[in-house]
């Protein structure tokens, strides 16, 4: 009887774009899926853009738009991002959405009824200038205990203390520097204690990883406080039933956002959500990171319990992402973007590293460059894409590509390769990738040592029929292994299948083996990385650094981020900007938001690759004439060498404007 599950990922917020951290959690929620799909269970994979608060609304502002249009136009990048490292979601909603509207308000009125909301007075700091009250990272100034300046107004970053913003000495609005105003206001609180014994025993009946657990049990030991779930206005946010100006704080309707996008998907699909969603027919189970356990193991259980709805079956919890042993760090390049790294780099290749170092636990797994490079050119390409490419080359080219019979041998390999289907789901099952992959490099040992044994590269000219046999076994567990890695690397199983011409794999097919058969067309599978490659993307991900939004609801203030540094009018003399006329634009395949260009700048033409494919058409472009940067540094990029840079700017999408011009300007003329 095949399971039915439901799964999701915690919900990106709308105020950032994904970067290479938050991969961690959707690459290794959509392995799971992808492998729960294999096994023929039925499992859906929810998630949305996690679209209130302030920052939205801050961000909003300051771009001189309305919040609705600028979630709109992050959950199509988001979306984008998710496409381009091939996540697949089942339904893919946002939180500003009519039905989290209504599970806000049922769940609320529920937990009234229940008596578990209570109302206070709280005195929280107001900024006069901006018109807000300011959420606590908004506030800052001198630590009250250490009195160390600029600390947030929760904690301090040097003695640790935690406090109230209104506490803090010399208190400024962290947006416009101005001293805010004390106001006292109701506000709504969810008491949070009343479910501390149902929350022990959820946890004690192993709801979420031992070590989780502990952590819990060091809250449960300082005692479980009353949580604000309030906000006054301005707020982009669902309004408080019965309020006029109070709304329902983020972190209240975001985990509902679960709900919401499974209830717009059975809509859409025809089925029922009570099933669904509150029933034993299927389990539930969420994926988050580890610094959100409060609120999915305590509050979000708490507020389920209260309103009447089943908890998740299993809470799994994992650890942050370093790079190189330290957190990313945007002055050193290792903050990197979903959509800076697939603009120079397979995203096959941070799914296969990555499924190397996951495991249940909720360690930071670390992103070392020269691991990464170093694993996915040996094993990767070196032990498992050349066994592919080279038997399948020789079958294609030599041997009619007709599969023969295995010999003893041979299946003596595929067979011992079956064998290890048992292991490889039961640690896909645990979220023990990091097993799954070595269980495959070791196959994949196991298989090229077979070849060299056999060395078909020279039985080809004497003994082409036992070249057949020997290929057909290394074709056999190119197969297995394809299975073993489809949930890590779906596309590039595609490819395989095509290979192999064989429809869908799945864990099924380990036990039957492929004769006497007819494979595909050959197609090269994977090059190595370069190390250039990487270089590149750190150096672009080092030169945008600060350009990029906060990606958090709780995160610091500062629209669009912190200012780069000062640049002086001798660093800006530098750019050579020149006159250059379209010779011809393309679009880049599998780089939606990218055009090719050929310049002509009056000497030998020049490729660029600009970022501008969502505004313009490439036909549009020809004969245009437009300035470019001529002496930026040429930068391996992915899809190619780009030579410069042409000026052009805006917020993205349609909203991207190049400075053009019909004139009798020269190519290569320079310009002020
Ligand atoms: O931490 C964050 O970025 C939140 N947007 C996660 C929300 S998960 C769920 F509760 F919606
Ligand atoms: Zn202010």
């Amino acid at each position: 009887m095949p399971r039915r599950i439901v799964v999701t990922s915690a919900l990106p917020y709308a105020n950032g774009p994904i970067h290479m951290g938050h991969l961690v959690e959707y690459l290794q929620t959509d392995i799971w899926v992808r492998f729960q799909k294999m096994c023929g269970n039925e499992c859906l994979y929810f998630c949305a853009d996690d679209t209130h608060g302030t920052p939205v609304m801050l961000s909003s502002r300051a771009a001189g738009i309305s919040p609705e249009l600028l979630i709109e136009r992050m959950e199509k990048e988001h979306r984008a991002d998710f496409d381009s490292f091939h996540v697949e979601f089942d339904n893919y909603y946002s939180t500003h959405s009519p039905e989290n509207r209504n599970f806000s308000e049922l769940i609320f009125t529920r937990l009234k009824e229940a008596g578990s909301i209570v109302t206070r007075d709280v005195e929280q700091c107001y900024c006069q200038k901006c018109r807000i009250p300011l959420p606590d990272r908004y506030v800052r100034g001198v630590c009250p205990r250490c009195k160390a300046e600029d600390q947030y107004g929760d904690s301090c970053e040097l003695c640790s203390a935690t406090y109230r913003s209104t506490d803090l000495v010399n208190p400024y609005c962290a947006t416009c520097r101005s001293t805010p105003v004390l106001k006292t206001s109701k506000h709504y609180f969810f008491k949070l204690s009343d479910y501390e014994q149902r929350l022990k025993d959820l946890i004690a009946s192993g709801h979420t990883q031992r070590s989780v657990a502990n952590k819990l049990d060091e809250w449960f030991g300082a005692g479980l406080k009353d949580w604000d779930i309030s906000r006054d206005g301005p707020y982009f946010g669902f309004k408080i039933p019965g309020e006029e100006n109070k709304f329902f704080y983020v972190w209240l309707d975001a985990p509902i956002g679960y709900m919401a996008s499974a209830k717009n998907y059975c809509d859409r699909n025809g089925l029922d959500f009570e099933t669904l969603w509150n029933s034993g027919q299927y389990e539930l189970y969420h994926f988050i990171g580890k610094d959100i356990m409060y609120f999915h193991a305590l509050f979000w259980p708490a507020m389920l319990m209260g309103a009447g709805f089943k908890t998740a079956t299993n809470l799994f919890v994992h650890g942050f992402l370093t790079v190189n042993g330290e957190k990313m760090s945007k002055s050193r390049g290792t903050f990197i973007k979903a959509a800076t790294y697939a603009r120079h780099l397979l995203p096959e290749y941070l799914r296969y590293y990555y499924a190397s170092k996951l495991t249940d636990t909720i360690d930071d797994i670390d992103l070392s460059i020269k691991d990464f490079i170093g694993r996915t050119n040996s094993d990767l390409v070196g032990k498992y894409a050349n066994l592919a490419s080279r038997s399948g080359q020789m079958l294609t080219k030599r041997l009619n590509g007709m599969l023969g019979r295995m010999d003893e041998q041979g299946r003596q390999l595929i067979d011992k390769m079956a064998a290890e289907k048992a292991g490889v789901i039961e640690s896909y099952e645990g979220l023990n990738f990091a097993a799954v992959v070595r269980t495959i490099v070791s196959l994949a040992d196991e298989a090229n040592r077979y070849v060299e044994r056999n060395q078909p590269w020279v039985t080809i000219k004497t003994d082409p029929e036992q070249t057949r046999t020997v290929l057909t076994a290394v074709i056999n567990a190119v197969r297995v292994l394809t299975i073993y890695l489809k949930p890590i690397l779906p596309k590039y199983a595609e490819k395989v299948e095509k290979l192999l011409n064989v429809g869908g794999l799945s864990f099924a097919d380990v036990e039957t083996v492929l004769e006497n058969h007819r494979i595909g067309e050959f197609e090269r599978l994977f090059e190595r990385i370069d190390e250039g490659q990487v270089n590149a993307m750190v150096e672009e991900s080092r030169a945008s650094q600060g350009a990029e939004a906060p990606a958090s609801s709780s995160a610091q203030p500062g629209v669009g981020g912190p200012f780069k540094p000062e640049c002086t009018i001798e660093d800006f003399a530098k750019v050579d900007l020149r006159i250059a006329k379209v010779a011809s634009a393309e679009p880049v395949e599998g780089a939606d938001r990218l055009l090719r260009l050929r310049l002509d700048v009056g000497g030998p033409e020049r490729t660029v690759l600009a970022g501008i494919a969502t505004a313009y058409k490439p036909e549009d472009l020809v004969g245009k004439i437009v300035i470019y940067f001529a002496n930026l540094k040429p930068r391996q990029m992915r899809f190619g060498l780009s030579e410069g840079m042409i000026l052009a700017a805006g917020t993205g999408g349609k909203d991207i404007f190049m400075l053009s011009a019909d004139t009798g300007a020269v190519p290569g003329q320079q310009v002020l």
